[in-house]
């Protein structure tokens, strides 16, 4: 579900036509709609109605500040993995017992942040860093509340460099090792144990790896009662996939999930905590470009256009579908060809998609690359010396620049030339 359609001939964001931003912004550009974000967000948690939950927004998918504002007035939490992202969560609006610390490598000056400000929760994901957040935590005079990530060894069926709940994988403390984590996470100062954690991955597509998942995490739980461990909430993680291609996977939808998490894990009167990402903000987003040259290359056309790899990994770094339309509304009988939409870096992967079947495309027609709301502008770069692209937030019939495009001059700033070479 989005709110970015066609009206009178053009393609719309809520009640701001495309066109409209791009004479005032330039191209390339990030559009987010508020509709959107709230309506996913609100489809998440309602699934949920009547439970005692708790949403976090995984951060790492959009942590622009009026995307987190935007969903932290619904009453979301966030769910960061450094102190860069507890600091806009918190600059966003977000209250700090609403926030959970996720990632394996957290500093100790990160934990030490994290408890002042006395965020909720912090899920480890290792012995060392268990034994490193007794030790601040002890210095600080405070006690930590925390859940183990625990890995269920469970494949997520998703592409290989977001699968994260394989017993190979970085992520967690295998499952059967958790009880003993947990006796000697009890004994540490500073440490109270009263969560457990999973997130096997990314873009799932079919909820069987989450019921295996869940179904080891519940039985984990009661074996952690049992040796005298006080469970009291339970961090689900995120993963839920989005229909990146209309004619290919089809994910559950939440309230389909949601009865699989009541199924698993519903009877051990836990609060839940969840932390989606992409659900919440994929379809909410995109990114428009425009088309600076055509290019007859033996068999192929080349669309070539201002945004690139740098500014959108995730088709150079996943192989990842983007449905990509035209911003003018094609007639209904327009002629459709292959096209590969390609951008202006210096590498062949920076290829938005190859032979993707499009009505005509001339010099200068906008095109708008969809379900680029998440791990979208949070993973570009300035790759080529290229500027990070704006991002601009809808709301109606209104529309404000969120994050400006930097000048050339901004971008050179921070650089210095050795005293040497002066
Ligand atoms: N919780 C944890 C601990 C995570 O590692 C992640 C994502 C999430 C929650 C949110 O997952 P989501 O609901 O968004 O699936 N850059 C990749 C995705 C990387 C996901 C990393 N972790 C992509 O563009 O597909």
């Amino acid at each position: 579900m989005n709110h970015f359609e066609y009206r009178d001939g053009a393609l719309y964001a809520e009640d701001v036509a495309l066109e409209k931003i791009a004479d005032s912004v330039g191209t390339p550009f990030y559009c987010y709609s508020a509709a959107t974000l709230t309506y996913q967000f609100r489809l998440f948690s309602e699934a949920f109605s009547g439970r005692d939950t708790l949403v976090c927004f995984a951060v790492k998918a959009n942590p622009n500040l009026a995307v987190i504002r935007t969903l932290a007035a619904l009453g979301a939490g966030a769910d960061v993995v450094s102190e860069g992202e507890l600091r806009r969560a918190l600059a966003a609006g977000v209250p700090a017992d609403r926030v959970v610390f996720s990632g394996v490598g957290k500093t100790k000056d990160e934990m030490r942040f994290a408890l002042e400000q006395g965020i909720l929760q912090i899920n480890v994901e290792s012995l060392p860093e268990l034994e490193a957040l007794s030790e601040v935590a002890t210095a600080m005079g405070v006690e930590a509340e925390v859940a183990v990530r625990v890995n269920p060894d469970v494949d997520a069926d998703t592409h290989d460099k977001i699968a994260t709940g394989r017993q190979e994988d970085k992520f967690g403390i295998d499952i059967a090792a958790a009880g003993a984590v947990y006796d000697r996470a009890a004994q540490l100062p500073g440490i109270q144990p009263v969560a457990v954690a999973v997130h096997i991955g990314s873009q799932l597509t079919d909820l069987a790896p989450f019921r295996t998942a869940f179904t080891r995490l519940a039985q984990l739980v009661r074996q952690l009662r049992v040796a005298g461990h006080e469970i009291r909430r339970l961090d689900l993680g995120g993963g839920l996939g989005i229909p990146y291609n209309e004619d290919a996977d089809i994910p559950p939808l939440p309230d389909v999930y949601a009865q699989m998490v009541e199924e698993t894990v519903g009877d051990l009167g836990c609060t839940l905590m969840f932390e989606p990402g992409r659900i919440v903000a994929g379809n909410a987003g995109l990114l428009v470009t425009k088309v600076v040259y055509l290019k007859e290359g033996g068999e192929r056309r080349f669309a070539i256009v201002d945004a690139a790899m740098n500014d959108l990994m995730r088709p150079a770094l996943y192989d990842a579908h983007h449905g990509i339309q035209p911003v003018r509304q094609p007639p209904i009988d327009a002629d459709i060809g292959l096209v590969d939409v390609v951008g202006p870096v210096c590498e062949t992967g920076d290829t938005f998609a190859r032979r993707r079947a499009l009505p005509p495309v001339a010099e200068g027609d906008l095109l708008a690359i969809k379900s680029a709301g998440a791990y979208g502008a949070s993973m570009a770069s300035t790759y080529n010396s290229r500027p990070l692209v704006p991002e601009i937030l809808v709301r109606g019939d209104e529309f404000a620049i969120v994050r400006e495009r930097p000048s050339y001059e901004d971008m050179l700033a921070p650089e210095r030339f050795a005293d040497w070479q002066a």
